[in-house]
């Protein structure tokens, strides 16, 4: 198993073949620790960082219980992506169905939201948005003031870069669930964050 070697030449064979309007996505399919090559972990880690360059995430899918899960979460983490475990059971193909469907069409890459009036913000800057999937970012309304409060997203899809803003929200709250499950929401994202980063 050269983790390495697979990752750094999957890399380079995006690096050379970008394509207009399309977004990159390297993943990764193992079943063991890296044996061969370079066998260093944090070598490892560091090489595929600079190899991939904040330019595509990368995606470690680790099958059955030989894997150093850990590593592969941490290389996935240092570049955008998540690592998932692939149980080898009976129903092994339906797990990477699964996987393969929240990754097949991404809508948006380099996506940045900016919230005028707004602070105490979670992350803000997001590498995909993938068709059915969502992205939560909670926040302080400065001033209490929704009337200087501006969303606004930044992004590109296919070769356009694309502007949503919407100037004049009116934010339905439901009094009873709203004041701590916002808070609650706001702690876990980031909690979760700051592990991420670590
Ligand atoms: C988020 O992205 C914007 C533009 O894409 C950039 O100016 C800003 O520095 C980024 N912020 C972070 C925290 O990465
Ligand atoms: C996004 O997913 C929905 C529901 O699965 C589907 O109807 C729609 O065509 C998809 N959009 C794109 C651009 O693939
Ligand atoms: C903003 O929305 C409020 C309530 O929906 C409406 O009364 C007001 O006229 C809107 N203001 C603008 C500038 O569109």
């Amino acid at each position: 198993t050269d983790i390495n070697e697979a990752v750094l030449e999957g890399a380079r064979m995006l690096n050379a073949h970008p394509r207009e309007g399309s977004a990159s996505i390297l993943i990764l399919l193992t079943d063991g620790d890296p044996t061969s090559g370079v066998t260093i972990l944090e070598t490892i880690q560091s090489n595929v960082r600079k190899a991939i360059a904040d330019k595509f995430p990368l995606y470690c899918l680790g099958f059955g219980f030989d894997v150093n899960f850990d590593f592969l979460k941490t290389m996935s983490l240092q570049n955008n992506g998540v690592a998932r475990r692939i149980y080898e059971d009976s129903d092994a193909d339906l797990q990477l169905k699964g996987f393969y469907k929240e990754v097949a069409t991404p809508l948006l890459t380099d996506v940045t939201m900016i919230y005028m009036g707004g602070t105490n913000l979670t992350q803000t800057n997001f590498s995909q948005y993938y068709n059915g999937s969502e992205i939560v970012v909670a926040g302080q309304i400065t001033d209490n003031d929704i009337e200087t409060f501006t969303p606004q997203v930044l992004a590109i899809s296919g070769t356009r870069k694309v502007t949503f803003s919407e100037s004049n929200v009116t934010v339905e709250s439901t009094e009873t669930v709203s004041d701590g499950l916002i808070q609650r929401v706001w702690a876990y994202l980031t909690v979760k964050q700051l592990l991420e980063k670590e």
